[in-house]
C-alpha cells in the first residue's frame, strides 16, 4: 500500500503557472532528463538556476505555509526536521523512464506539480519496488500530487507519454538531518547513509536504484 497522500488540482497561483509553462528552457532529447536546481535555504538563501531569486522567493512565499499544512497531515512527526525548500524544473524527454524508487530520506515532503503539455503521464504509484499495484495519478496541467515518503510503502516512477517533453515543477520540503528521519522511520542510518551514497552511481550505471 502507498502512504497517504494529496491530489490537489490548480496549485499554483495562475501567474506563477503561466511563468513556469512559459519558462525557455534547453532542448531534452527523447531519451534525456535535464534537472533544474532551485533552492530556499531556513537563513534565507537562495540558490537558483532556471529561476531568478525573485521568483524562487515569491515562489517559497506563496507556497510554503501550504507545503507545511500538508507536511502537518501527512507525516507531522517530521515537521520540525524542516532546513530547505527546493523548487526544481523537471524535464523529462518523451521516451525516457525513471526507475521506481523511493524518494531520498533527505525529503520529508515530495511534490510534483504537472505543468505542461496539456496531455502527458503523470506519476505512477506502487506497492512495491517490484511494480506492484500499479496506479497513476493522471496528468492535468496545474495539478499537484504531495507525500511523505516512508521506507516500504513510497514507490513510484514517471515516464515520458512517448510523444513529448514532460515538464514539472519539483517541490519538495528537506532536512539535513538524516539521523533523525533514520529515527523516526525506525531504519538503519549507516545502511541508508550507504545507500544513498551509491544511488547516483547505480542509477547512473545501471538504470536502477536500490
Ligand atoms: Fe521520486
Amino acid at each position: 500500500m502507498f502512504v497517504d497522500y494529496e491530489e490537489i488540482d490548480g496549485f499554483l497561483k495562475p501567474e506563477h503557472f503561466k511563468t513556469l509553462k512559459d519558462l525557455k528552457l534547453e532542448n531534452v532529447k527523447k531519451d534525456e532528463i535535464k534537472i533544474y536546481s532551485n533552492r530556499v535555504f531556513k537563513n534565507g538563501e537562495i540558490n537558483g538556476s532556471c529561476l531568478n531569486n525573485s521568483l524562487i522567493q515569491e515562489l517559497f512565499e506563496n507556497y510554503h505555509n501550504k507545503a507545511l499544512n500538508l507536511l502537518r497531515k501527512l507525516n507531522n512527526n517530521k515537521i520540525e526536521l524542516w532546513d530547505y525548500s527546493e523548487f526544481h524544473i523537471i524535464e523529462t524527454g518523451s521516451h525516457y523512464r525513471y526507475p521506481i524508487h523511493r524518494d531520498s530520506p533527505f525529503k520529508i515532503l515530495s511534490g510534483v506539480i504537472y505543468i505542461s503539455p496539456e496531455i502527458n503521464k503523470g506519476t505512477l504509484l506502487f506497492s512495491n519496488k517490484s511494480g506492484k499495484d500499479k496506479k497513476e495519478i493522471l496528468w492535468e496541467p496545474n495539478k499537484a500530487l504531495f507525500f511523505s515518503r516512508d521506507e516500504n510503502n513510497s514507490y513510484h516512477s514517471y515516464e515520458g507519454d512517448e510523444k513529448s517533453t514532460r515538464r514539472a515543477l519539483v517541490y519538495n520540503l528537506m532536512t539535513d538531518n538524516l539521523k533523525e528521519v533514520c529515527k523516526i522511520e525506525n531504519i538503519n542510518f549507516y545502511k541508508v547513509k550507504i545507500r544513498e551514497f551509491l544511488n547516483p552511481y547505480i542509477h547512473r550505471i545501471f538504470k536502477r536504484v536500490i
